[in-house]
C-alpha cells in the first residue's frame, strides 16, 4: 500500500484504517502478545472510541482481531475510554474507563468470556457496572485510565486513576479485595498543584541493579527497587515521569530528593510528539516494555483523505539509568529480524562543514545508528541557563545550517535537496553547549522545513541529554525512519524524540535524501555507523489470519 500512501508505517503499528490513540492493556499471554488501544472502528478521526485488538507471537508482526470492548452499555455508551489489563489470579481482567449514560467518566471492569480462548477475542461486561464512580470533590468530566493493578501485601489490590480535583491534578489510589468492590484511599498516589489532569497514569518498579524489567507485586519487589510514575498531562499533551519510592504502608509515591512542584523541571518520556504512553511487564524476556500514541499532525483533510490517524512507537524496553534518577529506552531487540541491506562506515572524519549521504538503501524505511566522537570540548559556546527549561525555544532559534563551535552534527532524513532553501528536510542534530561552566548535550529535531505540504504543523523539539559529555566526548543517536515517522534515541535512549514527518516529494514518488553532517566548526568523528534498510512487518493486513489459524 506504500505506493498509494507514502505515509504509512512499513513497521511501527497501526491499524489497517481508522483512528487510533492510546495504548491500552499490552500483555503476554501464554505464548502471545496482546495489543488493544483505543480506536474508532468506524472511522478516521476520534469518536466512537472502542478498544481494538491486534496479537503478535514477536511484537513486530501483528494480526488484526475483532473490536474487544465496544460501547454497547448504558455506563460506557459514550465511549471505552483507556484502561489495563490485569492478571488477578492468573487471569487477565480489564478496567477501564468510560463516558456514561448520565455524561459521567465512571470506571469499569470487564472478564473474558471464554476461559479456554488463548486469543482474548471476547469480553463480557458484568451489569453491575460501574466499579468506580466520581463521587465528592471528583470531576465528573476528569477521572479516568485506571492502571494495572497490583496486590500488597496486606491482601488488597490496588489501582491508579488520574483525576481533577478542585482544578489540581492527583493520581488516585483504589483499593480491593476482590479486584471489583473499589475504595478510594485516604490519601492520593501523588498530586501536584501547578497541573490540571494527569490522564492515563503509569505506575511500575524499577530495579536499581539491573535492565530486567519487574511485574508489579510488591511481594517480590523487595530491595534494591525504586519506582515510577508516569504522568500524561493534558495542558502540554506531553508524557512526564518521576522516580521515587513508593511507600506501600501509606500507599502514597514519594519523589526522589530534589523534586520540584513543577513539570518544567521534569524528566519526559519522549520530547516529541509522542503522548499517553503505558508499560508492561513481559514475562517472556524479563522486561519491561513500553507503547505510546504518536497522533498526527498533518490536517484534519489529509487524514481523512487518507483513511486513518494515529500509530505507536515502536515497543521499547525501558529500564532504570544507572544514575538511578533517569529511564533509558531502547528498541525491542526484535526489531532486529526487519533488518536488510546493511551501510557501514567506521573511523569516519566529518569535516567542518560536512555533509555525507548515505545511500544504496531505501531511506524511507532505516535504522540508524551512529555514534560520534568529539575531539574536545573547548569551541562550546556559553549558552543562557534560561534555556534549561525550555529547551525547545532554543530548537526553534537556531537551525541545521548555523556554524556553531561544535555541532550541529547529526542527521538529515526524509528530505529532498538539503542544498535549496525551498525544498525539504528534517534535521536530528546535537550539538554542545557551555552552561554555567558545565558542558552540556544539546539534541533538537527541527521540523520546520519538513513539509511543503499545507496544514502541517512543523514545530522543533529540543531536550539536554543527560550524558556526561565532558567525560565521554561521546554522544549516539539511533533513529528509526519509518515513512511518516521518524523516531530518535539520543545519548544510548536517555532522551527519546519521536516526530511526525509528511514531507510533500514522496507523494510524486521521489526518494529521499539520508545524510550525516557536521556543520560546526569544529571536526567530529564517526566511531562507527550502521545503518539498515528495513523490511516491512506484517502488520494488521485486512484477511491476514496468521495467527488465529
Ligand atoms: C488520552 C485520553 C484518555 C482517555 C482517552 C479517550 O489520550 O484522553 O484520557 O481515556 O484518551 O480516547
Amino acid at each position: 500500500a506504500n505506493e498509494i500512501d507514502p505515509d504509512r508505517t512499513a513497521f511501527h503499528f497501526q491499524p489497517s484504517k481508522n483512528w487510533l490513540n492510546d495504548p491500552c492493556g499490552p500483555l503476554y499471554y501464554k505464548g502471545l502478545y496482546h495489543f488493544f488501544y483505543q480506536y474508532n472502528p468506524k472511522g478516521p478521526l476520534w469518536g466512537n472510541i472502542a478498544w481494538g485488538h491486534s496479537v503478535s507471537t514477536d511484537l513486530v508482526n501483528w494480526e488484526a482481531l475483532d473490536v474487544a470492548l465496544d460501547c454497547t452499555d448504558p455506563f460506557d455508551i459514550n465511549g471505552c475510554f483507556t484502561g489495563s489489563v490485569t492478571f488477578v489470579a492468573g487471569e487477565p481482567v480489564i478496567l477501564y474507563t468510560s463516558y456514561d449514560d448520565k455524561k459521567r467518566q465512571v470506571q469499569n471492569i470487564a472478564f473474558r468470556k471464554n476461559v479456554s480462548d488463548p486469543l482474548l477475542r471476547e469480553w463480557t461486561k458484568p451489569g453491575y457496572n460501574p466499579i468506580m464512580l466520581p463521587e465528592g470533590d471528583i470531576d465528573p468530566a476528569n477521572f479516568r485510565d485506571p492502571s494495572t493493578g497490583w496486590f500488597g501485601q496486606d491482601g488488597y489490590w490496588r489501582a491508579a486513576v488520574g483525576a481533577n480535583l478542585e482544578g489540581r491534578a492527583e493520581i488516585l489510589l483504589y483499593k480491593s479485595l476482590n479486584f471489583v468492590n473499589w475504595e478510594r484511599n485516604e490519601f492520593p498516589l501523588h498530586k501536584s498543584q501547578n497541573c490540571g489532569m494527569w490522564e492515563c497514569p503509569d505506575f511500575f518498579p524499577v530495579s536499581l541493579s539491573s535492565k530486567d524489567g519487574l511485574d508489579l507485586d510488591p511481594s517480590v519487589n523487595t530491595g534494591n527497587i525504586k519506582h515510577v510514575l508516569k504522568v500524561s498531562l493534558a495542558e502540554t499533551f506531553q508524557d512526564y515521569y518521576l522516580v521515587g519510592m513508593y511507600d506501600e504502608k501509606k500507599d502514597v509515591f514519594v519523589p526522589d530528593e530534589g523534586y520540584e512542584d513543577d513539570y518544567k523541571t521534569w524528566p519526559m518520556i519522549d520530547y516529541g510528539h509522542i503522548y499517553a504512553s503505558k508499560s508492561f511487564f513481559d514475562g517472556k524476556k524479563n522486561r519491561r516494555i513500553l507503547w505510546a500514541w504518536v497522533n498526527e499532525s498533518d490536517s484534519v483533510a489529509d487524514d481523512v483523505k487518507r483513511g486513518w490517524s494515529g500509530i505507536q512507537t515502536f515497543p521499547r524496553a525501558i529500564w532504570l539509568d544507572t544514575d538511578a534518577k533517569q529511564l533509558i529506552q531502547w528498541p525491542i531487540e526484535e526489531i532486529k529480524s526487519l533488518r536488510k541491506k546493511q551501510v557501514q562506515l567506521c573511523d569516519f572524519q566529518l569535516q567542518s562543514g560536512a555533509r555525507y549521504e548515505i545511500s544504496g538503501i531505501l531511506t524511507s524505511q532505516v535504522d540508524i545508528e551512529v555514534e560520534f566522537e568529539l575531539q574536545s570540548l573547548e569551541g562550546a559556546e556559553s549558552l543562557d541557563n534560561s534555556y534549561l527549561l525550555d529547551p525547545s525555544k532554543l530548537c526553534d532559534e537556531i537551525t541545521p545550517f548555523d556554524k556553531g563551535g561544535i555541532g550541529p552534527f547529526g542527521l538529515f532524513v526524509l528530505s529532498s535537496d538539503i542544498n535549496g532553501a525551498q525544498e525539504e528536510h528534517t534535521a536530528i542534530y546535537f550539538r554542545i553547549y557551555k552552561i554555567s561552566d558545565r558542558y552540556m548535550a544539546f539534541m533538537c529535531s527541527d521540523l520546520k522545513s519538513s513539509s511543503r505540504r499545507e496544514g502541517v504543523t512543523k514545530p522543533a523539539y529540543g531536550a539536554f541529554v543527560g550524558v556526561d559529555i565532558s567525560k565521554d566526548k561521546r554522544i549516539s543517536l539511533r533513529t528509526l525512519i519509518d515513512h511518516s515517522v521518524v523516531e530518535s534515541y539520543g545519548g544510548g535512549g536517555r532522551t527519546c524524540m519521536t516526530l511526525r514527518v509528511y514531507p510533500k516529494h514522496v507523494l510524486t514518488g521521489q526518494t529521499s535524501g539520508l545524510y550525516v553532517f557536521n556543520h560546526g566548526s569544529q571536526e567530529v568523528k564517526i566511531r562507527e555507523l550502521n545503518a539498515w534498510e528495513m523490511a516491512k512487518a506484517r502488520v494488521n493486513i485486512e484477511n491476514d489470519d496468521f495467527i488465529s489459524k
